[in-house]
């Protein structure tokens, strides 16, 4: 009964979409335990590229179960468009699995998003203004509306009223924009409640059913540990907890069922959004590793921000997950260099820092600790073994492994599917 917990090590896009992908074959059931349409997910096969938003990776493997459960905020409008894209493409699409408690996006939540960026100005978060923060409120105040609110219309349009006396209030009065019409809404909330219907599952029943008939459940986390709400670098965060932990709540699972952690980070770091990032470069090189990494946002296309390896926040990954595995990616984009940088610590107002110090202040202040490790020439785009790898990149794999605390059993040298060297099995 194994279940295996994949997380971003870092600020998202390390590459969870294609790890998700090399395990497609040996996983029954692949699920979205948080987030929603915020991430952005690539999987390349062949000379395919899929971007995916909402539905997990697994969707793209046809003997896979993909599920999204019940800590998932729904977009309905933006989950049919993608299903129906991926149709298109010869993708089927009808094993998915919805759960009931997920809560939804709402058209006042995706107004609320944007509006409230602008008016925080320079002090914004960056949000990908899906509504996605919005929508988790709401579900803590508990005002939130939830898949099988659309199965019943008499509770769908009372919850409806009493958020909309709230929400346009605020749109209309303090943010001075236009309300948001109670039977428009209602009507298109309905007309989605029939399309949704077949997906519609009791999930956490469904998964541990799974598990207890032998079944391997792999839950693949959207964002990152450092964009947790309460473990990242608050609040230039997302809504949700895409830590392990995270997946349990957002699943429907004990923790005593997750059998495995992977860790997924880059070689380097990257970060779309506000908030501080230590080894940022503003130099040519981060400009650099943005272009030899394509490193531009899949879901808002934005330039990600880019720098060196971060040690500690590695370390602070394995922590707070308990990654078991880690999976190192892009390690292909650091060819050509001549020494690279590792950040092993900071320091911060006079203050030497090993791990990532306690306040946001003294974080905000960190001036990344660099040691120099040897780089190499080659393309490795084409090794398949880690005795393929020159020396230099192989000793930067293992010193990266000691930093981090926790051994890497994936390397990937490319977007590809079989552009990884798995040093042992992920699953
Ligand atoms: P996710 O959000 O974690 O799934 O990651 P994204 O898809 O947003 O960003 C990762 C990008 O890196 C995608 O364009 C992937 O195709 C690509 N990628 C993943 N692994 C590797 C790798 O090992 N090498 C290279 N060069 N690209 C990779
Ligand atoms: P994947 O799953 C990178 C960032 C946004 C912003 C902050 C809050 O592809 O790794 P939100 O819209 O969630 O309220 O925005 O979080 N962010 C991501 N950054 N990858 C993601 O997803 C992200 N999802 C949200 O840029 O800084
Ligand atoms: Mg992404």
């Amino acid at each position: 009964m194994p279940a295996i917990t994949l997380v971003g090590a870092q600020w998202g896009d390390e590459g969870k979409g294609k790890a998700t992908d090399l395990v497609g074959n040996r996983v029954d059931y692949v699920v979205r335990y948080q987030g929603g349409n915020n991430a952005g997910h690539t999987v390349v096969i062949g000379d395919q590229k899929y971007a995916l938003h909402l539905l997990p990776s697994g969707i793209l493997s046809p003997d896979v179960v993909p599920v999204i459960a019940n800590g998932v905020v729904i977009d309905p409008a933006v989950l049919f468009e993608e299903l129906r894209g991926l149709r298109e493409r010869g993708v089927s699409t009808e094993r998915l699995l919805v759960s009931a408690n997920a809560h939804m996006i709402m058209p006042y939540h995706r107004a609320l998003d944007k509006v409230t960026e602008r008016f925080l100005g320079k002090g914004r978060i960056g949000t990908t203004g899906r509504g996605i923060g919005p929508t988790y409120a709401d579900k803590i105040s508990r005002t939130g509306i939830r898949v099988q609110d659309m199965f019943d219309p008499k509770i769908l349009r009372q919850k409806l009223e009493l958020a909309l006396n709230d929400k346009n209030q605020v749109l209309t009065k303090v943010f001075n924009r236009r309300g948001v019409d109670l039977d428009q809404v209602f009507d298109e909330y309905m007309g989605y409640a029939e399309e949704l219907r077949p997906f519609v599952a009791d999930t956490s029943l469904e998964l541990n059913k799974a598990l207890d008939d032998g079944k391997t459940v792999y839950l693949e986390g959207s964002q990152g540990t450092l964009l947790d709400i309460d473990h990242g670098t608050y609040p230039f965060v997302t809504s949700s907890s895409p830590t392990a932990g995270g997946a349990c709540a957002g699943a429907g699972l004990g923790p005593t069922r997750i059998t495995k952690v992977v860790g997924i980070v880059k070689a380097y770091t990257t970060r779309v959004g506000s908030g501080p990032f230590p080894t940022e470069l503003h130099d040519e090189w981060g400009e650099w590793l943005r272009q030899k990494g394509g490193e531009y946002g899949v879901t808002t296309g934005r330039n990600r921000r880019c720098g060196w390896f971060d040690a500690p926040i590695a370390r602070y990954a394995t922590r707070i997950n308990g990654i078991t595995d880690f999976f190192l990616t892009k390690l292909d984009v650091l060819s050509g260099l001549e020494r690279i940088p590792v950040c092993v610590g900071y320091e911060a107002n006079g203050t030497r820092h090993d791990e990532i110090p306690m306040t946001q202040t003294d974080f905000h202040h960190a001036v990344p600790v660099y040691e120099y490790l040897d780089g190499w020439n080659e393309d490795i785009s084409h090794a398949r073994s880690f005795e393929e790898l020159p020396k230099t990149a192989q000793a930067y794999v293992r010193t990266l492994e000691e930093m981090a605390g926790a051994p890497i059993s994936a390397i990937g040298v490319g977007p590809g599917r079989d552009q990884t060297l798995e040093l042992r099995s992920l699953v």
